[in-house]
């Protein structure tokens, strides 16, 4: 049983996404822990109902990041996670942080803190990654999850999903329909850490045991027939 420490800013849609796996049987763990930098933010409204401990730790107008990470780093610590899951985690993580949940030999080598991300990076880092889908005309996006290095949205690749861009998509139809593969894919990659599956070998994580590769390729628009 892993302990799983979720950072949230928003509405928490993923934190709920790993709260339901959690009770539904579908993660080997619990969320020990949630963190809001936002007051009002309705994750915290999720970890309440949930019956989780939620800590607020307001960042606004706070500018020593490495300060305000050593904070956050006590309060995940006080509640013995073993693993980090950024969920909508609207700022960028410091060194301080990555180092205090680096690789241990009980993680057998893999970094512990995750992100999910709404696009297939490396295309569209950063922030409104389904806004920069739609601008360039891409006719696929979807959804990344990674472990998380020091630059914005570069860490290895644990598992992504393919969302198409649909004629007449805005930017809330896009984003909603590539929520759904983020809800599915983010406790999927949360029990592969569980399990012990995951290796990281440079840039490339191994999932031990997976099934054979998918050779359908899908393409958008499809075409006429
Ligand atoms: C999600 O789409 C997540 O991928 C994105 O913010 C949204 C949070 O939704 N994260 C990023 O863009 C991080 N770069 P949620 O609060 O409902 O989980």
């Amino acid at each position: 049983m892993i302990r799983i420490g979720v950072l949230a800013s928003g509405s928490g849609s993923n934190l709920q996404a790993l709260l339901d796996a959690v009770r539904e049987g579908r993660i080997d763990g619990e969320v020990a822990a949630v963190v809001c930098n936002v007051p009002g933010a309705r994750a915290l409204e999720r970890a309440r109902v949930a019956g989780v401990q939620a800590e607020l730790l307001p960042s606004k107008g706070i500018t020593d990041r490495e300060a305000y990470d050593h904070q956050v780093v006590s309060r995940l610590r006080a509640h013995g996670v073993d693993l980090v899951c950024l969920a909508g985690w609207m700022r960028i993580v410091t060194p301080t942080f990555l180092d205090a949940f680096g690789p241990t030999a009980a993680g057998k080598d893999c970094p512990r803190v995750m992100n999910v991300h709404p696009s297939l990076l490396p295309s569209f880092p950063g922030l409104h990654a389904q806004r920069q889908a739609l601008h360039y005309g891409v006719r696929f996006t979807g959804c990344t999850v990674h472990f998380v290095d020091p630059g914005t949205d570069t860490g290895p690749v644990i598992v992504q999903a393919a969302v198409p861009v649909l004629q007449g998509d805005d930017e809330a139809a896009l984003s909603a329909r590539i929520l759904v593969e983020e809800h599915r894919i983010y406790p999927l990659a949360v029990q592969w850490y569980a399990e012990g599956r995951l290796e990281v070998h440079g840039r490339r994580v191994r999932l031990r045991d997976a099934a054979g590769p998918m050779l359908d390729g899908v393409t958008n628009p499809s075409g006429d027939r």
